[in-house]
């Protein structure tokens, strides 16, 4: 895919639905990984405009930053450790409405406020998290969570 993407207007599950089809697009028929995790990451932050959006990977037992959209964030991150060491040992979706309520948060930005981690799943093993940051409260939810965890399972691991 070539064109530029297509950014629309409206609620959060109709820029979802317009997307989808995008990346899906953007991604289909390249195999290479960081090639696929960049533009992801570049498609979410285009659309959603969020303080930082991006991956960490699995490697040697730690999570170490991939792709990504914003500031500058911690290289390394050890499981169980903070939200995305989280989402990584318990191998679901973590929604944190107030990052400064959750035990152990890694702040890589102070003007993150609210989170979403979905852990990416491959032969029942975790190889990497989406992570996503709000400089608002409570801004993911559960169609964040729905459609999230819908484009980590586009991208071929
Ligand atoms: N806040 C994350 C660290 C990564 S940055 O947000 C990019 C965490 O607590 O795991």
């Amino acid at each position: 895919m070539s064109e530029d993407l297509s950014i629309i207007n409206g609620t959060k599950t109709e820029q979802y639905e317009s997307l989808l089809p995008q990346i899906g697009a953007l991604i289909e028929g390249e195999p290479d990984l960081v090639a696929n995790l960049a533009n992801v990451a570049a498609a979410l932050k285009e659309q959603f405009n969020w303080l930082w959006v991006g991956f960490y990977l699995v490697k040697e037992n730690e999570l170490v930053v991939g792709p990504f959209q914003g500031p500058v964030a911690c290289s390394r991150i050890r499981k169980g450790k903070g939200v995305c060491g989280t989402g990584w040992e318990k191998e679901k979706t973590i929604i944190v409405p107030d990052v400064a309520k959750f035990p152990g948060h890694i702040a890589c930005s102070s003007l993150s406020r609210s989170e979403i981690v979905v852990p990416i799943i491959r032969d029942e093993k975790v190889t990497g998290v989406l992570d996503a940051d709000s400089a608002d409260l409570n801004h993911f939810d559960k169609t964040d969570q729905f459609y999230l965890e819908k484009i980590v399972g586009l991208i071929h691991f």
